[in-house]
């Protein structure tokens, strides 16, 4: 098999190398001429691709997106070879042409914005506001690293680690492959990126931008395929000198072993950065504005159909105003439109997979059976729903929020009251669940402010808004405890992290 989606890509990659001036084998441009024709021939005409694993729109499972063919693990094999006999070409790249390139595939990404956003709504089920939004983070995070590395790195004194492996998830299949795979780019070092399985086709969109603006071949290399084909043998070589990882809170624990122990030249362990889940709530007082409340849960409740990891799961509303709350937001999620993406009236898309549905729909009905009240809005479906994999939004009333197992990623919002008095024992409850990602609050009341900003592990408050969408550079981005390791996505630190030691401070007397 290839080691790229849809695409032959030309072995000479790891075979014959072609070198310029700086050492580098850049891609030829007939090369990439041929990648672009065969890519956007992939797109519209996927059956001339005949092989690899068929890539299914979540909406409309009749609609074929593309193939991918799974990295062998020969191809790992190679690729892990390259990216450690190129390590030192790269690192010795200038910063600020490293930022150059970086700025080149941002330019292309916003000049491919249509056929970017097509295949974010075909490949990821994502809504068309999503998916502008989701292009828009990725020239983000190419800008933002490419700036800082730019304004504080020299090769002298930020040293590159090496290879790094980034494994990336599928709800941000483009803003987040691309923040990861920048990060690492930016501070110098080379990439192995492993997207995830179910969006390879929009991560090569962003391997190709990248390329196309001149960032070498040997420099990042896209792997596709499974966890434990492509991720785990790549996470688990000796070559490998740092790990991004996105996901699940189980799957990082497995890195975090796997990366267990292992030092590098200088005996320092090797970084894992892991960003994953969330048991994100909202605590509403009822000095708080019912409107506004209603269209901030809604949007961090049930936009991307609930797949973000900063979404909203519980919503925690003052007993007093919880009655004519709940009332407001029941109607208010009648409206929702639920359907194919495509359709732009669309708010809540299909989740990503079979088994991503089943998996809330078999919460849902656990809840059920514990005798919860679980309110399904089913008034708003734009079509028959039964050929893609959709989840109605639901809301799911629970006496407490210790009732809560684990994480569930879909468009599922629980309800639980509080008493004001309880303000404390709630955030304690919160903070029992371990997480620590995103916590919205809504109230007037500037005490209660200070008390939950004092007393909340979260990594991201938002007062009086919703809890989404973070912006680079602005919101950097990511949570505590079971939620991650840090540093922050699209903050000052993350490239700090990336680099083999801490920058070298000389003081000198004379
Ligand atoms: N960064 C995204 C957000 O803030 C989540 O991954 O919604």
């Amino acid at each position: 098999g290839l080691p790229h989606p849809a695409i032959p890509l030309p072995r000479d990659l790891y075979g014959e190398r072609r070198k310029n001036s700086r050492g580098m084998d850049l891609a030829s441009e007939a090369q990439l001429a041929e990648l672009g024709t065969v890519l956007l021939e992939s797109l519209r005409e996927p059956s001339l691709r005949k092989t690899g694993e068929v890539i299914r729109n979540p909406a409309d499972h009749g609609d074929i997106v593309g193939r991918v063919e799974e990295a062998t693990p020969e191809d790992v094999q190679l690729a892990l070879t390259a990216a450690s006999e190129h390590a030192h070409d790269w690192a010795a790249v200038a910063p600020a042409e490293r930022a150059r390139l970086l700025r080149g595939a941002a330019d292309r990404l916003e000049q491919a914005m249509p056929r970017l956003m097509n295949l974010i709504i075909r490949e990821a089920g994502k809504t068309a506001s999503n998916a502008i939004a989701e292009v828009r983070e990725a020239v983000d995070f190419l800008r933002y690293y490419a700036a800082q590395v730019e304004a504080e790195f020299d090769n002298a004194t930020h040293q590159a680690l090496g290879p790094v492996v980034c494994i990336s998830p599928w709800n941000f299949p483009l803003a987040i492959f691309t923040g990861q795979v920048a990060a690492a780019l930016a501070a110098g070092n080379t990439v192995l990126a492993k997207p995830a399985e179910q969006t390879p086709l929009i991560a090569a969109e962003a391997v190709r931008a990248l390329w196309e603006a001149g960032v070498p071949r040997h420099a990042l290399q896209l792997l596709p395929g499974g966890g434990e084909t492509v991720g785990a043998p790549l996470v688990a070589d000796a070559r490998v000198q740092g790990v991004l990882f996105t996901g699940s809170t189980e799957v990082a624990r497995l890195l975090q072993r796997s990366v267990a122990g292992r030092t590098d030249a200088r005996g320092r362990p090797i970084p894992l950065v892991a960003e994953t889940g969330g048991q994100n709530a909202m605590i509403v007082d009822s000095s708080a504005l019912p409107e506004q409340v209603v269209a901030d849960v809604l949007v961090s409740a049930f936009d991307s159909a609930g797949q973000r990891c900063s979404a909203l799961r519980v919503l925690c509303v003052q007993e007093d105003a919880a009655d004519r709350l709940l009332e407001m937001l029941l109607g208010a999620m009648a409206e929702l439109r639920v359907g194919r993406p495509d359709r732009l009236a669309v708010d809540v898309g299909p989740v990503i997979d079979a088994e991503a549905q089943a998996n809330i729909r078999r919460h849902i009905e656990q809840m059920r059976a514990r005798g919860r009240r679980v309110h399904q809005v089913a008034g708003r479906a734009l079509h028959p729903l039964d050929g893609g994999t959709y989840v109605l939004p639901t809301l799911i009333e629970l006496e407490s929020l210790a009732e809560l197992e684990r994480e569930v990623f879909g468009p599922v919002l629980h309800f639980v009251r509080y008493r004001r008095e309880d303000l404390d024992g709630l955030i304690a409850q919160i903070n029992a669940t371990g997480y620590g990602l995103t916590l919205g609050l809504h109230t007037r009341i500037d005490e209660t402010i200070a008390r939950v900003l004092a007393g909340a592990h979260a990594g991201n408050v938002y007062v009086n808004r919703n809890i989404v969408g973070a912006v680079v550079g602005v919101q950097p981005f990511g949570g505590e405890g079971l939620s991650g390791t840090g540093p922050k996505a699209g903050g000052p630190l993350y490239l700090y992290r990336l680099l083999a030691r801490h920058p070298r401070g000389v003081a000198e007397r004379w």
